[in-house]
């Protein structure tokens, strides 16, 4: 199936992440950020909300990176987390990887849409979504979803790859996502995968842009965190705590 495909019914993009991208998957995404990745990762764990035995969901979970992270840098803290994801295949890795983790049991991989999400209202402390929510078919409903199972108060934090503003990084960037990424990627993987990457990073809302979106869906104290000259940033923000 061709790039434009998912471009324009993103309810299919799950497909991308068949046996063959899903067994290379965290491998590739070290290589191909040149091991940025996990200091991603990590910025993204310092964004976690204040407080102790805090329950956080992931969403578009996959592989498990996001949740393998968190654990990391602040297992003491956490009580437990649920991660979520359309693609059995992603989370047939997720789960090889978690048995025999030592925070194994605070691990609650389900299959789930994002944007349909079969958990209580107000049950998160956090949700995170990394390299997700550009993927979901509808990212209202999404956010929607976000905002009804975080409790109040509780903290969102989306981890997304954007373009850089400067036209040099920018045509850089380009250069290194439209050809050398696929063609690396494509030796052990699909290269549908990661052209649709690269498509569907460019046409999505970035910056101030994303801000403005989490501030109409109903997310209030957004802020806008830029990591390695805004190739990645941090989108976050918070469900008020109460509607008045
Ligand atoms: C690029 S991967 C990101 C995986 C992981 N969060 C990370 O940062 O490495 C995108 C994931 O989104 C999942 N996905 C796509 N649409 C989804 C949906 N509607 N609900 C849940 N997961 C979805 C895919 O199956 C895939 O595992």
């Amino acid at each position: 199936m061709s790039v434009q495909t998912f471009l324009d019914d993103k309810s299919r993009t799950w497909e991308l992440f068949d046996a063959k991208v899903s067994k290379h998957y965290d491998r590739i995404s070290d290589v191909i950020s040149l091991g940025l990745f996990r200091r991603w990762r990590k910025a993204l764990t310092q964004q976690l909300p204040a407080g102790e035995s805090l329950d956080i969901l992931d969403l578009a979970t996959g592989t498990g990176a996001i949740p393998f992270s968190l654990l990391e840098g602040a297992a003491s803290r956490i009580n437990s987390i649920v991660g979520v994801d359309l693609s059995e295949e992603m989370m047939d890795v997720f789960r090889a990887s978690a048995e025999g983790h030592p925070h194994a049991a605070k691990l609650d991989i389900q299959y789930g849409d994002a944007t349909k999400l079969s958990l209580n209202d107000n049950s998160f402390d956090a949700v995170t979504m990394s390299c997700g929510l550009r993927n979901v078919s509808d990212h209202h409903a999404c956010c929607e979803e976000i905002l009804r199972v975080l409790k109040p108060g509780g903290r969102v934090i989306f981890l997304e790859p954007a373009v850089p503003n400067t036209p040099l990084l920018k045509a850089a960037y380009r250069t290194y996502f439209r050809y050398v990424v696929p063609s690396i990627a494509g030796l052990v993987s699909n290269p549908t995968a990661y052209r649709y990457f690269c498509d569907s990073v460019e046409a999505f809302m970035q910056g101030p842009d994303f801000l403005a979106f989490l501030n109409e869906t109903g997310f209030v104290n957004g802020r806008d965190i830029s990591l390695t000259l805004g190739a990645v940033r941090l989108y976050i923000g918070e469900k008020p705590v109460s509607n008045g």
